[in-house]
């Protein structure tokens, strides 16, 4: 169950929202029957129970409406309010928060009697202040602050809940942010420490259904045999892939001679052994591949040829020519070596397949080798003290696309804000090398812009 749906103006609610929605039936303290989705309740129950210690006596006035309900309710309000309140407080049938289950107006109590109309509660502003304060740790937020209208498309209802899940929540109240900001405009980078045995694709999966939002991507894949840094974009983040995956990376690899395998490493098939001379002077070879080649791709991997990966040439035993790509190693040193295994650290550019180049290492000796353990500890300046386990996945840090790209950041006044936010080019004032962030005074993230011939042009634009 996703708990980010996004129901409002202009998001009607899915067809099908019911069938994967867990409704359960329950009843108020005034003994009307009241219909909520199952997780939202029982959160709702301990959110109860915490207020209660503060003196602060809630509960629901109303949560699940169908369709049919919705529109018996503005028809109601249309007729006794009028046009305009509608407007502000009633949503369209079919496009009310109400249909999901995951809303919920509450009632107070003051001096043992229920205040639920909602021009009364508009006045307890205090105790509101102090609700809305604690929602976030069971999972609510406030879903139309009063800030927020010209967003939301609705006045402030302090009396309305919004079950989103207790890590999106946290996110929204710390940054000061309403749901249809969340899901279209927010952007964050994690560093994560990438355990064994999981595939990136699974770190990506977990972050995307922790943070309920569906674009989240990784910068360079790590397979399930490597541990290390792996950096993960969320939502807006995304769009600076393409830079993050281009930074050279540091690993440190561990390498077995004496046999190979298909896939190059050590959950491969064995194809083939040899003895090892003990006259190898592998720290000689390794230094001679701190160069700039062209390293073939391994055919266990996801590189298409032809429309096709080249992986599934190798499953269903198909010949094809593997392509080759230009590869720099920057920095090779070795770091142990026990004769038949040996260990060394590497910095090398986008595109290196580390058990390629062991593979090639191999060759060189006149040995099969084959990697058996790696460890990307560097991607451009991020390091692996920098990451955070996914086990611990809601303590994550959350890092800004201007803290994590290391190019010069230049605060730029209303004027050139303007220009910069509708894309334009602008001169280059400040000697820029390559690429440049501009922020606004208020340090909002505007847009990226690239030197091209002396001008500097919109790269990617976050406005
Ligand atoms: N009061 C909210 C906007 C609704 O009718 O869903
Ligand atoms: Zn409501």
């Amino acid at each position: 169950m996703k708990y980010t749906v996004l129901v409002n103006k202009e998001n009607k609610i899915k067809n099908n929202y019911l069938d994967k929605c867990n409704l359960i039936n329950t009843i108020n303290e005034l003994n009307e029957k009241i219909q909520v989705e199952e997780n939202a309740y029982n959160n709702f129950l301990k959110l109860k129970e915490f207020l209660k210690s503060k003196n602060i006596y809630i509960d629901i006035d109303d949560s699940y409406r169908s369709i049919n309900r919705q529109e018996e309710l503005y028809n109601h309000y249309l007729e006794n309010n009028g046009q305009e309140y509608c407007d502000n407080y009633v949503a369209d049938p079919g496009y009310s928060e109400h249909h999901t289950g995951l809303a919920i107006d509450i009632m107070l109590k003051i001096n043992d009697r229920y205040i639920r109309e909602d021009m009364d509660l508009l006045e307890y502003r205090d105790i509101f202040e102090e609700i809305h304060k604690n929602l976030h740790k069971y999972g609510f937020i406030l879903r139309y602050p009063k800030e927020k209208k010209t967003i939301t498309g609705y006045s402030y209802e302090p009396w309305h809940f919004r079950y989103v899940g207790e890590f999106p929540a946290k996110i929204i109240y710390e940054n000061d942010l309403c749901l249809e900001e969340y899901m279209k405009d927010f952007g964050t980078i994690l560093y994560i420490n990438k355990p064994k045995d999981v595939t990136s694709f699974d770190v990506v999966n977990t972050i995307s259904k922790n943070f309920g939002i569906k674009r989240v991507g990784h910068t360079g894949t790590l397979d399930p045999l490597a541990t290390g840094v792996l950096i993960v974009t969320v939502g807006k983040a995304c769009k600076i892939v393409e830079l993050l995956t281009s930074k050279d990376k540091e690993y440190i690899a561990t390498v077995e001679l004496g046999y190979e395998t298909d896939t190059y490493d050590n959950t491969g098939k064995v194809l083939n052994k040899c003895e090892i001379p003990s006259n190898l002077n592998i720290k000689e070879i390794l230094n001679s591949y701190k160069k700039t080649y062209m390293q073939e791709v391994p055919i266990y991997s996801a590189v298409k040829k032809d429309g096709k990966k080249l992986y599934e040439y190798a499953r269903e035993n198909k010949k094809v020519e593997l392509p080759k790509k230009e590869v720099t190693i920057k920095e090779i040193e070795l770091l142990e070596n026990n004769n038949n295994t040996f260990k060394f650290k590497c910095l090398v550019t986008k595109g290196c397949y580390i058990r390629s180049l062991i593979h090639d290492i191999g060759k060189s000796l006149g040995v099969y080798a084959t990697m058996t353990d790696l460890k990307r500890t560097k991607q451009g300046n991020i390091t692996i003290t920098d990451t955070d386990s996914i086990n611990d996945i809601n303590n994550l840090k959350l890092h800004s696309i201007v803290d994590t790209l290391n190019y010069q950041k230049i605060v730029v006044e209303t004027d050139l804000e303007k220009k910069i936010s509708n894309g334009m080019p602008i001169n280059d004032n400040w000697n820029i090398l390559d690429k440049v962030i501009f922020i606004n005074k208020n340090s909002k993230l505007l847009a990226i812009y690239s030197k091209e011939n002396n001008i500097l042009k919109s790269f990617k634009n976050f406005t």
